[in-house]
């Protein structure tokens, strides 16, 4: 059984595994190499090889004990036919929203449209020694994805106040995101993925009707997963009840973010924890970098617990920084 395993399903205390959310990706040389010569974001999640190979190169650095797919959580909007494209320094767009189109499109033609992101998860996961290293498939949550569809950009602070105008729209959405999130899930299981990770980047923009857009759709895959006999960890990120989140949508394991007090959750969540660290820490000094760092390890040290971040890494982080944080969280004892 892995180290992430052990903390998971048999929920060991310290072994301390270690890899970092979005550790696939910019701040990395070699990842800036092949991105420069293939401008088209969706296509290089699509070449199986390149995607498989910039999958393992963070590996290949740091020995982190997961691979995560390079891929992309929009990848679903995409499935379903909904244009998206990433402009550079701005960040995805979408195109127009057609239910008409969406309610025509069938397990097997999404399956198809995203056939090379199971692939690629097929060819890493034949390459990386499956007793020692996980390898972590991913979707956006319900909530997460509803947001991008009809937003069709990151949203700022707020929602529009308009957002929710369209009830019908919302409620159809939401019922055909489950139906094509619980395929791409599979997909990914039956292509070698050992954990699902399910991200909810703007969970903290919801203040109200958190059980319909949140609880009951988490749920929903969260119960899913576990069906398939595979641990899900959540990422609620901005959530302001963890615990409750916690009670209600049992995943296999959470992810914390960076404005959650380490203290209260060890004394409040009993299921196993992932991450916290808050990546801006990564931009400072090393001695900073190691204390903040023992100071989750020390807290989480009598708690099945696995080492990540608060949210993605940054983008200007420095490879030597990543060293020491890997070390400093080898070393720990
Ligand atoms: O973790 C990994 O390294 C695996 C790959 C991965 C990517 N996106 C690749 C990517 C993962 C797990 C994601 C998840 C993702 N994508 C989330 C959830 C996590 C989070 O950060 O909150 C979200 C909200 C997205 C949507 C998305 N994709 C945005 C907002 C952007 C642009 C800004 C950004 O974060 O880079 C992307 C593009 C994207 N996805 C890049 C990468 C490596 C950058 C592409 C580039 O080189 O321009």
């Amino acid at each position: 059984m892995t180290p992430i395993q052990k903390c998971i399903v048999e929920k060991k205390s310290n072994l301390n595994p270690i890899w970092l959310m979005r550790q696939a990706g910019r701040y990395l040389p070699e990842f800036r190499e092949i991105r420069s010569k293939n401008q088209d974001f969706i296509k290089l999640c699509l070449s199986e090889n390149l995607a498989s190979e910039i999958t393992l190169q963070p590996i290949e650095r740091f020995n982190f004990d997961a691979a995560i797919i390079f891929s992309d959580i929009l990848m679903l909007p995409y499935g379903l036919n909904q244009k998206v494209e990433f402009e550079k320094n701005f960040g995805p767009k979408l195109g127009n929203l057609n239910l008409d189109d969406l309610k025509n499109i069938d397990e097997v033609d999404f399956s198809f449209k995203l056939n090379s992101v199971y692939k690629a998860i097929n060819i890493t996961s034949n390459k990386i020694n499956r007793d020692e290293k996980d390898l972590i498939g991913f979707v956006g949550a319900p909530w997460t994805i509803l947001v991008y569809m009809i937003n069709k950009i990151s949203p700022k602070k707020k929602l529009k106040e308009d957002f929710f105008k369209d009830e019908f729209l919302i409620n159809r959405l939401l019922s055909i995101i489950d139906k094509f999130l619980k395929i791409h899930i599979k997909n990914q299981v039956e292509a070698g993925a050992t954990i699902i990770q399910i991200f909810d980047s703007w969970a903290g923009l919801l203040e109200n009707n958190i059980p319909e857009y949140i609880y009951i759709p988490t749920l929903s895959l969260v119960e899913y997963t576990k069906s398939l006999g595979v641990p899900v960890i959540c990422f609620p990120r901005g959530i302001k009840d963890y615990k409750n989140f916690c009670d209600i949508v049992k995943p296999s394991a959470v992810n914390i973010d960076y404005d959650i007090d380490p203290k209260d959750i060890v004394k409040n969540i009993d299921i196993p924890i992932q991450g916290g660290l808050d990546p801006k820490i990564l931009l400072q000094d090393e001695d900073t970098l190691e204390k903040e760092t023992k100071k989750y390890l020390n807290i989480f040290k009598d708690h099945p617990y696995i080492f990540n971040l608060g949210h993605g890494i940054q983008p200007q982080t420095k490879i030597e920084m990543v060293e020491k944080l890997v070390k400093t969280v080898r070393s720990f004892n």
